[in-house]
């Protein structure tokens, strides 16, 4: 009988070390000490042996069941120590693995320019103004030396909101605002921001684009001052050796009125397809403030001059990029935007 609690024995104490989880174990553990286990059996069986035979018996069945108790618990401590294991196994980060790309916006091309235009011109001393786009015909046209009626306004087609509301058509109506704040003093400012003309979109024209104005306003200005601020801006953002040329133009708002030129920075000059073979690319309009723009917006003309500019945002980035379609900047191609 001792022999075949000693082999029951080894065989429980072999299967609860391999049972592979909790339930396994507690059916292991019924097996071999539940009620119909063969130790129970030979429990029942008690009555049928000697009184020595029950001692030693009964002792060795004690001594099983405190062995089988002892290897469940042990194997119970051992399954929960897996399963920890486990569970930490399957979080595991592998902090070498590659990460995901997250694909991020970047600034728009029109921004960046606008952005460099203004870090130049605030390393000049220059200061940011803004104005409204929806403006008053006050600002946009009559303040700059454009009475009702008179035929420059066909530069510039408008779209009018009400007889005296539009949409700008340029940002010199800026200018008018920040003078009549400056109160008579000296300015020195630029005006980035989108202006709005009643053209049919193509490769050149767009009925929403950007300017940046510039206006300075003191005793003692002269067309020598407005060449040298222009010719160090372009020398900025088109590269050191761009040269600046004046040419005679008309604007209303200004007198005398140039159209300004750089040399080509392709060619430095000698004629490319860029500059059409003359070495020169038109860049923007500019001139000394008109006498009577001074004096509307409270400055005496006698006393102070100004120079003012205005400069197409995308005009300069289309070269400086070599695009050659406007409507790119507004029609959202990833494909376009990611290059820049
Ligand atoms: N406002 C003009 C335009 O949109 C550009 C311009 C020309 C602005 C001469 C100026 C200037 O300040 O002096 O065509």
């Amino acid at each position: 009988m001792i022999n075949v609690i000693n082999d029951l024995e080894v065989r429980a104490l072999e299967k609860i070390s391999q049972a592979k989880n909790v339930n396994e174990l507690n059916e292991t553990k019924a097996e071999f000490l539940g009620k119909k286990s063969p130790v129970s059996e030979i429990m029942g069986k008690m009555r049928e042996f000697s009184v020595e035979q029950k001692k030693e018996i009964g002792g060795r069945v004690n001594q099983f069941k405190v062995a089988v108790e002892a290897a469940v618990l042990k194997r119970l401590e051992e399954i929960k120590e897996e399963e920890v294991n486990k569970k930490l196994a399957s979080e595991e980060i592998d902090v070498t693995l590659p990460g995901k790309k997250f694909s991020k916006g970047s600034l728009h091309v029109l921004t960046k320019t606008i952005e460099e235009l203004e870090d130049i011109f605030i390393g000049m001393g220059y200061q940011i103004a803004e104005g409204p786009e929806v403006e008053e015909d006050l600002y946009n046209f009559e303040m700059m030396n454009l009475p009702k009626d008179h035929p420059a306004r066909d530069m510039q087609d408008t779209f009018y909101i009400t007889e005296t509301n539009l949409m700008r058509t340029h940002t010199s109506p800026v200018q008018a605002r920040v003078m009549l704040e400056a109160k008579g003093k000296p300015i020195k400012v630029v005006c980035p921001g989108k202006v709005y003309r009643r053209d049919n979109d193509d490769a050149t024209h767009s009925h929403q684009f950007m300017q940046i104005e510039g206006l300075v306003v003191d005793t003692n200005i002269t067309m020598a001052d407005l060449k040298g601020a222009l010719t160090q801006v372009f020398s900025k953002i088109l590269g050191e050796n761009t040269k600046v040329r004046f040419r005679p133009s008309y604007f209303p708002f200004t007198e005398p009125s140039v159209e300004v030129d750089v040399t080509c920075f392709k060619c430095g000059g000698k004629g490319c397809p860029l500059c059409k073979g003359n070495g020169w690319i038109e860049v923007l309009g500019a001139g000394m403030v008109h006498p009577n723009v001074l004096r509307m917006a409270g400055y005496d003309p006698l006393k102070y001059q100004g120079f003012a500019f205005g400069i197409g945002i995308e005009r300069i980035t289309m070269l400086k990029y070599g695009i050659d379609d406007i409507r790119n900047f507004y029609t959202n191609d990833p494909r376009f935007i990611k290059q820049f």
